[in-house]
């Protein structure tokens, strides 16, 4: 080599050492934009404080710390390293790193800089995979392994470069307590410094469904000069908009997918009534309405009522629920320093239980509504009812809300022959029922933990209470109202939870928002959306009040369209999209709306007319209609984008009339629903006579069960039996167990009696044989 050329890498190496020692040793976190944003976010000298858990910060989830591959083109030094030394040996440099990775006090070492044991292995095999395939190191690497490899250096000399590495792959561990900061969420009265600013008046109307609370609070809104009230569905909020401005108090309406102001030229009026989620923080009010508030602890949805609780800017804020959320929200407002008034009313019509469950459709009369967990119970129950010649309502939570309306209507007059509804849950809020008596079909419903899992369980108290407050509205027709089951083994578990107090709340929920995340953003830019959310949830910390919303949701919907090329905000945004991803349509739909975005194509109303085969034709059977209400999603979608992406989705009024026409064909098709389900499935089952036979199935099995079970066990169940006999009758009947389950079930049962009587356990024989010989003797 040249003297020319050894001064040249010498020189090389040299500058590279200094850049790289000087990277390696700075360490620290970056200083970024977003601390400032996070200074504006908490400001300081506020007067809150919080129920704190005080406790030191939990250790990050290290499993959701997906590595990043590198990009090496910037790493290679050519071959300096080798020209300087030699060209290292394969062999000899995996000795040399597998003997690191054993080295306990590089992984204590490496623990302190925050990487587990997971952490440290994962970054060992990319560092290994890194130095074993890389052409050419970088120089001072080269020449440190070169020096391990031949005695004249130590095996820790590794170190530095390895912990490089694997803050390479790992960003998030250079700026731990960056992001420990940004998902502090502990204190989330400090969000909102409007409401801060003001002292607010918070009264309570606390009482139970049908006592007047929303009707009182509404009063004092139409009397204020400026007031916005926030609901938890479109209906109560389109109920509440129409009756504000029958009563000559403008109010505007803002729904995820409907912005209505009653001004011709769109000047805001003095009054809005919107879905919770929509309600304007930043905006000053006289009077604002919070309804059903014990929603704040809903795993999913329950962050909107904590956000509108403690960021509406209003003096005086109603907030109407339950009485079981009443010392919640009073200790949730001792951390805004706000005082609670409550005033507790009473239901204003009686409710009573029957004695009796309604036991066959032949017992129906005027005024009955049948509450199903299912939309097969719906369609199979109204079949029934309609063979039995009496006509009937449905109503379940995908129908739009113009069908809803009309078949509310159908069932409310008078007038009208049909005197039967069917309906789902979705009853239990938002809509003006003339209903006698409540029959609930079933009291097992499919619930959604926080944890995010699904499973069948018993309705709570305060979802019974809900549902069969509904019977007996005030200002109906009945001045009474009564609730029962269809079945005679769920009435004593009805009588059971309704007897029950609501479990007070003790949690309100929360979530991060779209500047949460993209802090995180800029500290992990290649992370994904779902994966950021993912570490941000686990980083997190909230207050003992608080618990973080159930996302999933939002994940599935981030990974979703986690290929298609979107900046962070868009991509936010379409994530934060109300979409039911039970429905394979609309997910579709969605995706397709996200492609055509990135593409930067605005999506026109015959761009959607293409997609969702406009015109629609009524439904021939059950799937089409089930169709058609997955199309009309999809038309929400489009609506709730176009009020994010107004360029992108410029044909809001076409869309908005064809749901419309929608809405007419779909109605056109719950009025024939008989006719629907008839030319639909032909083996469809009718759960009814499902129910009858699974019952006839479970007699049989109890009372082989009783008859293998030794007298003595008998007589332990004793009291217990009508349970035991109800919990099977209710798993079968839920359809938890098949009547084919429940024969393999008889048998396992008959053979376990028999392994047990061959294991030793005296047989009915031996027992009368040994019995005679004792009498003889
Ligand atoms: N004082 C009242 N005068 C007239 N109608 C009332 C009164 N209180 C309640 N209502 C009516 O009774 C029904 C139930 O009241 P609502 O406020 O919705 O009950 P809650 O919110 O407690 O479930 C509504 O139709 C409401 O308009
Ligand atoms: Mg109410």
């Amino acid at each position: 080599m040249s003297v020319n050329r050894c001064v040249h890498l010498f020189s090389r190496l040299q500058r590279h050492l200094n850049t790289r020692t000087s990277r390696i040793t700075a360490g620290g976190c970056r200083v970024t934009s977003g601390s400032s944003l996070l200074v504006q976010q908490y400001p300081t000298g506020s007067a809150v404080f919080c129920r704190g858990n005080g406790s030191s910060p939990k250790p990050p989830d290290t499993s959701l710390f997906v590595p990043i591959s590198l990009k090496t083109d910037d790493l290679d030094d050519g071959s300096v390293g080798a020209e300087l030394t030699q060209p290292l040996d394969k062999n000899e440099l995996l000795k040399v790193l597998n003997r690191f990775y054993k080295r306990k006090e590089m992984q204590k070492l490496a623990a302190d800089q925050g990487l587990d044991a997971r952490l440290f292995h994962q970054a060992f095999i990319s560092f290994r995979k890194y130095v074993l395939e890389m052409v050419s190191l970088p120089a001072d690497l080269h020449i440190i392994l070169n020096d391990i490899i031949f005695g004249a250096g130590h095996i820790d000399d590794i170190y530095p470069y390895f912990m490089r590495h694997a803050k390479q792959i790992f960003p998030m561990l250079d700026c731990m307590d960056d992001l420990r900061k940004i998902s502090d969420l502990r204190v989330p009265a400090n969000w909102y410094p409007e409401a801060r600013a003001i002292h607010r008046k918070v009264i309570f109307h606390a009482g139970p469904t049908n006592s007047g609370k929303t009707y009182h609070a509404i009063q004092r809104y139409l009397a204020a000069k400026s007031g916005v009230y926030c609901g938890p569905l479109k209906l109560l909020a389109h109920e509440i908009f129409e009756k504000s401005n029958s009563a000559n108090v403008p109010c505007d309406l803002v729904t995820g997918e409907e912005r209505t102001f009653v001004d011709p030229e769109g000047r805001a009026a003095g009054h809005v009534a919107c879905t919770i989620e929509m309600c304007n923080v930043t905006t000053p009010f006289e009077v604002a309405v919070i309804d059903e508030i014990q929603m704040i602890k809903d795993p999913s949805r329950g962050w909107a009522w904590t956000r509108a609780l403690l960021g509406l800017c209003a003096e005086e804020i109603h907030v109407c629920g339950e009485p079981a959320a009443v010392d919640f929200i009073r200790e949730l407002m001792y951390t805004t320093g706000e005082e609670v008034e409550v005033h507790t009313y009473e239901r204003l019509t009686p409710l009573s239980i029957l004695d009796n469950a309604v036991e066959s459709l032949d017992n129906l009369s005027p005024g009955d509504c049948i509450v199903c967990f299912s939309k097969n119970d719906i369609y199979s129950l109204s079949r029934q009812i309609e063979a039995k010649g009496l006509e009937c309502a449905v109503i379940y939570g995908s129908l739009p809300p113009g069908t809803k309306l009309s078949q509310a209507k159908k069932f409310n007059d008078p007038d009208d022959p049909c005197k039967i509804l069917v309906a789902t849950d979705a009853i239990g809020m938002g809509l003006n029922l003339s209903i006698k008596r409540i029959i609930f079909n079933s009291l097992v419903k499919p619930n959604i933990n926080e944890k995010g899992e699904k499973h069948m369980e018993t309705i709570s108290t305060s979802q019974a209470l809900q549902i069969a407050g509904r019977a007996g509205r005030f200002s109906s027709k009945f001045k009474e109202g009564e609730v029962t089951t269809m079945n005679r083994d769920d009435l004593p578990v009805l009588k059971e939870v309704l007897s029950q107090s609501v479990d007070p709340i003790q949690t309100a929920g929360l979530h991060p928002t779209a500047d949460h995340i993209e802090m995180f953003a800029y500290h992990l830019p290649d992370s994904s959306l779902s994966n950021l959310i993912d570490i941000f949830v686990s980083l997190s910390q909230v207050d003992g009040l608080y618990f973080v919303c159930n996302i999933d949701d939002f994940k599935f919907l981030a990974d979703m369209i986690q290929h298609i090329p979107l900046n962070l905000r868009s991509r936010y945004v379409f994530c934060t999209a109300p979409i039911n991803k039970r429905q394979p349509f609309v997910c579709t739909s969605f995706l397709k709306f996200a492609r055509q975005f990135s593409r930067d194509e605005p999506l026109t109303f015959s761009w959607v007319c293409r997609h969702i085969g406009w015109p629609p034709t009524p439904p021939k059977n059950i799937k089409d209609l089930v169709h058609l209400e997955a199309v009309h999603d999809v038309l929400d979608l489009y609506l709730w984008l176009s009020y994010r992406f107004m360029d992108m989705f410029p044909d809001t009024a076409s869309v908005r009339e064809s749901q419309r026409t929608l809405d007419d064909v779909i109605q056109q098709g719950v009025q024939n629903i008989t006719r629907l389900i008839r030319s639909s499935d032909p083996n469809f089952t009718d759960p009814l006579q499902t129910q009858r036979n699974a019952l006839d199935q479970t007699r049989n099995f109890q009372v082989a069960a009783r008859n293998i079970l030794p007298t003595k066990s008998r007589g332990l169940r004793g009291s217990k039996e009508r349970i035991d006999s109800t919990l099977t009758n209710r798993l079968v009947r839920d359809g938890l167990l098949t009547p084919d389950l429940l024969r393999q079930l008889q048998r396992e049962w008959s053979q376990t009696q028999k392994q047990q009587v061959g294991q030793g356990s005296p047989s009915a024989e031996q027992i009368n044989k040994n019995d005679r010989r004792k009498k003889k003797k």
